[in-house]
C-alpha cells in the first residue's frame, strides 16, 4: 500500500536529486489510483522564513490554511469550495507540504508541563539521564523539544535549566532565531543541550557542535467557559477538590492538560508552522536503546499521517455514549453541508468502529498537514466542547487520536513502531533487545 517510490527519497546525494524527481513524477500515474495521503511535495528550504540555531535550520512550513476563520474552509462543502465534494469520504486539505528530500523533515516534541514544579523536577530528575544517553543524540539533527510551562505556577525557569544541563543559545550570535522565538505565541527561550551520556556507563561527554535544541515559554493555558460561568476562577477548582464523574475521577489539572494536545495545541501554537509533525512524550518516559531509525526521516519518507507505539482499549467508562455522539454530529452536519452522506475513510475498520480502542499517548505522533488541517480543526472543535465529554468522562487525548485518523485516513498512513516498547517494567530492561527502546513510567 505504501507508496513503491518512498525507497527513492531516502537518497540524498544532491547530484541525483533532480533524476529521482524525474523518477517520481513519472511513476506516480501508475500509483494515482490507490489511496494515498494527499499533499504536494516541495522542494529545500524556504530561505525567507528560514532561522538557524547551530547548524539546525528551521524554516515556516505552513500554508496558513488553520488561520482562516473557523469555518470557512472547513467544511467539506461550503461556499468557499466551489467545487463538489469529490468522494464518499472525508477528505482533508493539507497544511503542509511533503519535503521532497526527507532530510528536509522537522519533528516537535511538545511537553506541556502543569501542575507545581516540584512535580515535574521529580519526575524529569528520574528519566532526563535516559533522555540524554539515549534518546537525544538520535533525534537533535531534525527534532526539538518545546517545554510549556503553566503560568499558574511557573515564574522562572532556572532551576529547570540547570536539572536539564541546558545552556541559553547565545543570541549575540543567533540573532534571527532568539528573535522569531521570542516573537512566537507567548515567546519562546532558546536553550541547547550539549551533555550527553554514554549509555550504561553513565558517563557525560559534551558535544557543542551538535546540540539539542530546547525552546522554552511559560504559558497560561486556556481554561473551560464554564468556570466563569459558574462565577468561579481557574485558581479555586484547582484547589478544590474538582474529579470527573466518570473514568478514574481524575483531578482538574491532569484533565486538562491530557486534553489540551488534541485540539488547542493546533490551535494555539504557532510555533509548529516551523515543523512538519508533532510529537508527544510522557515526561515519566524512559529510554533504555538506541533508536534503530531516524523517525522524522522515515515519517516523511513514508508519507505517514501518525506513528504509535501501543494500541490499547480504554474502558467504557473512559469513553462514554459522548464518543459516538460527537462524531455523529460532525458526520451528520458535514453530510447535510454536501446533501449526501459521507463516511469516516476507516469506517470499516474495527479501531474505527469500536471506541474503545486507542494509543496509549506515552509516545505518539502525527503529520501537521493533517492535524492543522482546517477539515480536522473542525472536528477538534466540537469534540473539545461536545457537552457531557472531556470534563465528564475525562477524555485525555488518547481518546482521540484513533477517532481523528479513521476520520481522513484507512489506517495505510499510521506506522506501528509498537515494538519500540517494553511494556513491564518490573523487570527492568531486557538484555540484548536493542531494538526496544523505551518503558513508560
Ligand atoms: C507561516 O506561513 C503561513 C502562510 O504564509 C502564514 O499564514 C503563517 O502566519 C506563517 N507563520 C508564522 C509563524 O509566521
Ligand atoms: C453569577 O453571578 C451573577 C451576578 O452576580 C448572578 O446573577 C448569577 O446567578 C451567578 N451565577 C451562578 C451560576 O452562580
Ligand atoms: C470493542 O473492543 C473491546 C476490546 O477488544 C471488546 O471487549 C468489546 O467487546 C468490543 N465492543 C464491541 C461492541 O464490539
Amino acid at each position: 500500500m505504501r507508496q513503491q517510490r518512498s525507497c527513492l527519497w531516502v537518497a540524498s546525494l544532491a547530484a541525483w536529486q533532480a533524476l529521482l524527481l524525474v523518477a517520481a513524477v513519472l511513476l506516480s500515474p501508475a500509483s494515482a489510483a490507490k489511496y494515498e495521503t494527499p499533499g504536494e511535495t516541495v522542494q529545500g528550504p524556504d530561505p525567507a522564513t528560514m532561522f538557524e540555531i547551530q547548524g539546525r535550520t528551521f524554516w515556516n512550513k505552513s500554508l496558513g490554511l488553520d488561520q482562516q476563520a473557523p469555518g470557512v474552509l472547513g467544511h467539506q462543502c461550503s461556499a468557499a469550495r466551489p467545487s463538489p465534494h469529490p468522494t464518499e469520504h472525508l477528505t482533508y486539505t493539507p497544511n503542509r507540504r511533503w519535503p521532497a528530500d526527507p532530510a528536509d523533515g522537522r519533528s516537535a516534541i511538545v511537553m506541556a508541563v502543569g501542575g507545581e514544579p516540584e512535580r515535574f523536577y521529580e519526575r524529569i530528575h528520574n528519566t532526563w539521564a535516559t533522555w540524554q544517553g539515549y534518546f537525544t543524540p538520535h533525534i537533535r539533527r531534525n527534532t526539538v523539544l518545546i517545554l510549556l510551562l503553566d503560568a499558574n505556577f511557573w515564574t522562572d525557569l532556572t532551576q529547570l535549566t540547570k536539572i536539564l544541563m541546558l545552556e541559553r543559545l547565545d543570541c549575540s550570535t543567533y540573532k534571527r532565531a532568539c528573535e522569531v522565538a521570542a516573537g512566537l505565541d507567548q515567546g519562546y527561550t532558546v536553550f541547547v543541550l550539549n551533555v550527553f551520556v554514554t549509555m550504561p556507563e553513565s558517563t557525560n561527554y559534551l558535544e557543542p557542535q551538535e546540540p539539542f535544541v530546547v525552546l522554552m515559554g511559560i504559558k497560561q493555558f486556556p481554561h473551560p467557559y464554564w468556570i466563569e460561568r459558574g462565577n468561579r476562577t481557574e485558581a479555586e477548582v484547582l484547589a478544590s477538590d474538582w474529579k470527573t464523574e466518570q473514568c478514574n475521577r481524575a483531578n482538574y489539572a491532569y484533565t486538562k492538560f491530557t486534553n489540551w494536545y488534541s485540539y488547542h495545541m493546533f490551535d494555539e501554537l504557532r510555533i509548529l508552522d516551523y515543523f512538519d509533525y508533532w510529537w508527544k512524550i510522557d515526561d515519566d518516559v524512559r529510554w533504555f536503546g538506541h533508536l534503530p531509525m531516524d523517525i522524522t526521516e522515515r515519517l516523511v519518507a513514508e508519507r505517514r499521517i501518525f506513528f504509535q507505539t501501543a494500541l490499547d482499549y480504554d474502558p467504557w467508562w473512559c469513553i462514554g455514549p459522548s464518543l459516538a455522539d460527537s462524531i455523529q454530529l460532525f458526520l451528520d452536519t458535514e453530510s447535510d453541508l454536501c446533501g449526501r452522506p459521507l463516511r469516516a475513510v476507516a469506517h470499516d475498520k474495527v479501531w474505527w468502529t469500536n471506541d474503545t480502542y486507542i494509543y496509549l499517548s506515552e509516545f505518539v505522533g502525527g503529520w501537521l498537514g493533517m492535524y492543522t488541517s482546517p477539515e480536522l480543526m473542525e472536528y477538534g472543535r466540537i469534540w473539545n466542547y461536545y457537552p457531557y465529554s472531556m470534563w465528564t468522562w475525562r477524555w485525555g487525548d488518547q481518546q482521540f487520536w484513533t477517532k481523528a485518523n479513521g476520520m481522513f485516513d484507512d489506517g495505510s498512513g499510521i506506522l506501528d513502531l509498537s515494538y519500540l516498547k517494553q511494556h513491564d517494567t518490573s523487570g527492568g530492561p531486557p538484555k540484548g533487545k536493542t531494538d526496544m527502546m523505551f518503558y513508560h513510567g
